[in-house]
Parts: C-alpha cells; structure tokens; sequence
C-alpha cells in the first residue's frame, strides 16, 4: 500500500463594497472589482439582471451601457438578460439552463464577468450556473434586496430549489466581487424591505448584544422604511457575516455546525409548506422565535431576554407566528419535524442546531425534544396569534 497524502490550500479574496450611486457612469467600484487582479484589459461582461428590479429601475440598462461607454478600455458589455425574480429564479433547471445557454452563445470564457443584479434568489441562480459553465466563470454580485445584501449575497453558497427542498443543488463557489449600492433598496415590497432585518436579529441574538440592542432602538425607524437605518442594519450584517467566514473555520461547511443557521431549520420547512406566501425573511423570524423560545425552555435564555426577541422582532414589522407551525401530518407528528430532517440531511454528520446562550452568545445541541418543541409552539400560539 502507498498513500501519498496530498494537500492543497487555496485563499479565496473578494471585495465586498458598500456604496451608493454604483453606475453613475463616473462611479469607481465596478471598473476596480473588474480590473481588480490588475490585468489593465478589456474585460468582456454579461449581466443578468432581476426582473425585479429592472420593472423598478427602468433606466438601469441604459445606465449600465453608458457605464461600458464610459469605460471602453476596461468593459466590454457583451449582453443583458432579464430573468423572473423571486424564488421561482431558482425553482428547478429550467432557468439555469436558459442563464448557461446565454453564456454559452455569447463565448464567455473562464476569465469573462457574469454580473448578477437582483434579489437572493436571482443571484443564488446565476451563481449556481456561473460556478458550473467551464467549471466556474468570475461572478460579480449586485445584491439588491435587504437579505442579499446583508447576508446572502455577500457569502460564498450558490443554489437552487429541487426535490421538493430549497438549495438541494448548489455549489461553494465565492465571487469575484460583490457590490452593495443602497439606493436600489427603496422600491422593495414590504415584505422583501424588511426581510434582511429577520438575518440581521438571527446573528445579532447569536454573536453580537451591541447590534441586537441597536435593532430594538431602530425597529420604529425600519419598519418605516428609514433608508439609513437600514442601510446600517444591512452593512452590520455583512460585516459579521464575513466575519465569521474569515474566521469561523470552515467556510464551505465540511463540519455539522452551521451557526448562520440559527432559526433555519424550521423556517426553509415554513418557506416551502407556505409555498413560498412566507418570504424568506418572515420564515426566519418565526425559526428565530422557536428556536429562542426552545432555549428559554431549556434555561438558555431568560424570558426577558425571549421578550425582547419577540418584541423587536414584531416592532420591525417581522411575524413570530404562522398557522403552519401548528399543521400536523396524517400521523400527528409536527409537520416542522420535517425541517428538522431535511436540515440534518443538506449539513450531513451529527445533527446540529445553534442556540442562543444568553443575548449575544450561542451554543450547539445534538439533540432536539419534539414535546419541547409542541410545548413552545403552544406558548408561540397564545403571543403569536393575538
Ligand atoms: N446563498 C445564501 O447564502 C443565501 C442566504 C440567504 C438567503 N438566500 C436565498 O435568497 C432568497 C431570498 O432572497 P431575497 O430576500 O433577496 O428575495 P428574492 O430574491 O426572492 O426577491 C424578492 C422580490 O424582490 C424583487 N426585487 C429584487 N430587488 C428589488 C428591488 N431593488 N426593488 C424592487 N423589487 C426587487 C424580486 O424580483 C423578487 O420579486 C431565498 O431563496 C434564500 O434561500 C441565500
Ligand atoms: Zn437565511
């Protein structure tokens, strides 16, 4: 027997920019993210762009051609396609086939920029056909919703929806560059504005009192769609998220522990049983009022420290409750329990669910108690439903 044990390391660097104005033909960030290994060439781009957002920004195309106009030594913008927003971006293949065959007819090669602009879903979409044609091209994001630009979008996860389960296909594949520009946030529906504030609890509760402390003082402010309180929410979001992927120690998932995952496993089983009525953001919340509930049952947390979670939560608008926490199966059994399956399947390894360990902290259990689990939905019925 011979074993040669190989190993290879590979750094991965990304510029994540906060900004404003972002194809204000004069604007710097998208011509440095293109040049940013310093190639001083022309750097051939197609974007892919939200429907979304293009029906709310209708002067966006010709911004971005003047953009390429204004640069021709730089940019080449060989193609734009719209793309249907929304989780139906990402529901199955027939979208990302359509993304890499535009790719494929336009001759894009590995070092040629797909720039995705759009929502969570549009962007976990094109990533995810990005990251495959010709084994990964560079991907540039253009997060435009509340929860792309504080969470998703700047992270290194693509996917789509398949198996009747979100992100059951997917790749790690970090991008090229990711710019954040504000001023695309003030047209989101309600829904999708206050969305990001649901991640922005999620790892306040479980890395960072000062933050949780600056969502309660800001919940007035958010939930009136105070541009600036939420352009600081979303930046303190991404900033520790990218923190805990520099530092976490294990950026593409290989172990069972997954702390941004707080309050997930029950709200991807809330965002698929609602078929998708729930957003996102709205289904966290509620994952995060169970799972903060469950702890203070389990002596983690202090109820006042579960009342605070809960009001602030409601304060910024967000639910703690759904009919669907309380729907069983022909069996009887919670239909959440699902989740909980489904979660321990996509991580893999020992089961593993993050919770909070007082306001700021958190800690990891193997092991959940379903009559715990009925206990605190019948206590989130009688706060929830009022
Ligand atoms: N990859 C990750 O790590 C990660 C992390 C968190 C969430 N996600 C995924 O992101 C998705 C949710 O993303 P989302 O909350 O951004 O919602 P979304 O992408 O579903 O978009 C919501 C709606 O907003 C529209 N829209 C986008 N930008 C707009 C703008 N500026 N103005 C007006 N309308 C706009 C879209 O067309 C869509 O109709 C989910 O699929 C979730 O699983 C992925
Ligand atoms: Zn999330």
């Amino acid at each position: 027997v011979e074993t040669h044990v190989q190993s290879i390391r590979v750094a991965f660097d990304y510029p994540v920019v906060f900004t404003r104005g972002l194809f204000a033909a004069d604007h710097p960030a998208l011509i440095d993210a293109l040049d940013r290994l310093g190639e001083r060439r022309r750097h051939r781009v197609w974007a892919v762009l939200d429907d979304g957002v293009d029906r709310t920004h209708s002067d966006l195309h010709d911004r971005l051609r003047t953009y390429a106009d204004t640069h021709p030594t730089r940019m080449d913008l060989a193609g734009l396609t719209v793309v249907g927003g929304g989780e139906a971006a990402k529901n199955g293949w027939d979208v990302v086939r359509q993304v890499m065959a535009t790719i494929g007819q336009s001759r894009m090669d590995r070092q040629s920029v797909v720039l995705a602009i759009g929502g969570g879903a549009v962007l976990d979409m094109v990533g995810f056909a990005a990251s495959i044609v010709h084994r990964g091209l560079r991907l540039v994001r253009v997060p435009t919703t509340t929860i792309a630009q504080g969470d998703g979008g700047v992270g290194v996860k693509t996917g789509m929806d398949e198996h009747g389960q979100k992100n059951f296909v997917g790749t790690f594949a970090p991008p090229f560059a990711v710019l954040n520009d504000s001023d695309f946030l003030p047209t989101l529906a309600p829904r999708d504005w206050i969305g990001g504030v649901a991640e922005a609890f999620k790892v306040a509760i479980i890395k960072d009192a000062a933050f949780f402390e600056f969502l309660l003082a800001s919940a007035d402010a958010l939930r009136q769609r105070d541009l600036q309180a939420m352009t600081e929410t979303v930046r303190h979001c991404a900033l520790l998220h990218l923190e805990h992927l520099r530092a976490g120690g294990d950026p593409f998932e290989m172990g069972s522990a997954r702390p941004l995952d707080f309050g997930h496993w029950v709200g991807h089983r809330l965002e698929t049983a609602s078929d998708y009525r729930l957003g996102h953001g709205q289904a966290v919340a509620i994952g995060i009022a169970v799972d903060s509930a469950y702890a203070c049952r389990r002596g983690l947390l202090g109820a006042a420290d579960l009342r605070r979670i809960l009001d602030g939560l409601t304060g910024c608008g967000l639910p703690i409750w759904d009919a669907l926490l309380a729907a069983r199966s022909a069996d009887g059994r919670l239909d959440v329990l699902v989740g909980l399956e489904q979660f321990h399947e996509h991580l893999g390894g020992q089961l593993t669910i993050t919770l909070p360990n007082g306001l700021g902290g958190k800690t990891e259990v193997h092991h959940v108690d379903t009559d715990l689990v009925e206990q605190v939905i019948d206590d989130l019925a009688e706060v929830g439903d009022a």
